[in-house]
């Protein structure tokens, strides 16, 4: 199927056999079990070091951690992209240590002993090359390159060779995804946190949300969280994704009144130049009114919703990719959530949240609605760096993130006795029992 103009497939995947084993706390802090997710997991996934647009130009780098481990990307002279262990082949020494540059004279000099390689890897000078008895290093004591792919404007790396190729990793997901192009859009907001959490505690909130009505009281004003309205996909890849109606309130349970609803859909029906007055005592339309707004005006209004389907203008897209990645698909923008483990401390994570946003054609300047905030294409977004509570990740993420360290306390208490969990947080078990699918290969 050519999921580019056709807009994403809602087929129900069958339901995988799940286990009842409690999820306990002693693999949110055990350094033991980190250790072993190191060895057996992160080593062998699929990841992301950052957006291609970052590199535009031959010997723009950047530099990523994963675990220990820092790995350098490149574009070289010869316009590919590709990652290294950021490791110098003499004697080890770390070799780049910014985030970002371009490497000047197209070279990386490591500041131990000098020895110099060029931006597709291969060494090319060292100190007293005729010293070597053993022959000279050059050209042959390379930086070690580890397998590096880009799909939908992100550039992904593996620390294992033998690793699937990356569509293959993420299928169905990046065939679903194709449609947003998000190679197209621009990161409009870019937060770092480090937070007192297992980075497992983000990917398990994003894997449900049951949550909703008690961190985010206002969301259910806009949506429609309660199971009974919901898909839950849970792939055999390990990745998962969540469909939710968006457009109002769930109409069976909402007991508001409509003007409550209205005040919380008021930028997106003002912008879809919706009278929220003519759904009065028939709410439960808006969603699909929105649909059929969004398809009259879209390209009036800048936008190509060709390759969408109805439910896709107005519906929340959730998608978690295992290990530590969430996608939450807008018809204008998808918002990035990761957690990464800490290198040295399993009850701290290093937490990013992005968002990218897709401008309507012609805009410079456009509002966020997700965000609450004006972006602009022309400036990039400023990477803001702290810890919790120093930075924000906008409105409702930053309700998720100040769960998380609590839970965290809890999670590391003798009284927990392992998670008791509903149907609708099966993506949270899942998850789990792909992390261990790993851990015991
Ligand atoms: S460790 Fe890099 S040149 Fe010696
Ligand atoms: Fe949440």
């Amino acid at each position: 199927m050519d999921t580019t103009s056709n807009g994403i497939d809602r087929a129900k995947a069958p339901k995988p056999a799940l286990g009842t084993t409690p999820i306990t706390g002693e693999r949110y802090y055990s350094k033991a079990f980190a250790e072993r997710e190191f060895e057996k997991m992160w080593t062998k996934v699929w990841l992301i070091a950052g957006l291609v647009e970052e590199l535009p130009h031959a010997n723009d780098y950047l530099t990523c951690e994963i675990g220990r481990e820092s790995v350098l990307c490149v574009r070289g002279e010869d316009n590919r992209i590709r990652s290294f262990y950021n490791v110098c082949q003499h004697r080890g020494n770390r070799l780049v240590h910014n985030d970002r540059g371009n490497a000047s004279n197209s070279t990386f000099a490591c500041a131990y002993h000098g020895w110099r390689y060029d931006t597709q890897g291969t060494l090319r000078w060292v100190y007293c090359e005729e010293d070597f008895q053993q022959g000279t290093p050059c050209g042959r004591r390379n930086l070690i390159e580890i397998p590096c792919e880009t799909w939908a404007g992100f550039i992904w790396y593996s620390l294992d060779e033998d690793v699937v190729p990356l569509r293959e990793f993420l299928h169905p997901v990046a065939e679903q995804l194709d449609c947003y192009q998000m190679e197209k859009m621009k990161r409009t907001h870019w937060v770092t946190l480090e937070g007192d959490f297992n980075w497992k505690c983000v990917q398990d909130n994003f894997n449900e949300s049951y949550h909703l009505p008690f961190v985010h009281p206002q969301a259910g004003l806009a949506l429609d969280e309660h199971y009974s309205n919901c898909q839950f996909d849970l792939y055999p890849s390990g990745h998962c994704r969540m469909l939710m109606p968006g457009g109002g309130p769930n109409p069976e349970r909402f007991e508001g009144s409509d003007e409550v609803i209205f005040k919380a859909l008021k930028q997106e029906l003002a912008f879809w130049e919706i009278d929220p007055e003519v759904f009065r005592g028939r709410t439960q339309e808006l969603r699909t009114a929105l649909q059929q707004r969004k398809r009259e005006l879209g390209r009036k209004k800048g936008y190509d919703f060709s390759h969408y389907t109805d439910e896709q203008l107005t519906d929340h897209y959730h998608y978690t990719l295992f290990p530590n990645l969430s996608f939450s698909m807008k018809p204008d923008g998808c918002i990035f959530l990761r957690g990464n483990p800490h290198p040295t401390d399993p009850e701290k994570t290093i937490f990013d949240m992005w968002y990218l946003t897709l401008f309507p054609e012609g805009a410079k300047e456009y509002y966020s609605g997700s965000m609450r905030d004006w972006v602009s294409i022309e400036s990039s977004a400023p990477h803001e760096v702290g810890k919790v509570g120093e930075v924000s990740c906008g409105p409702g993420i930053d309700q998720d993130v100040t769960i998380w360290a609590s839970q965290q306390q809890g999670l590391r208490s003798r009284g927990f006795r392992g998670g008791y969990m509903p149907e609708q947080e099966n993506r949270v078990r899942y998850f789990h029992e792909s992390l261990d699918r790993y851990l015991a290969a």
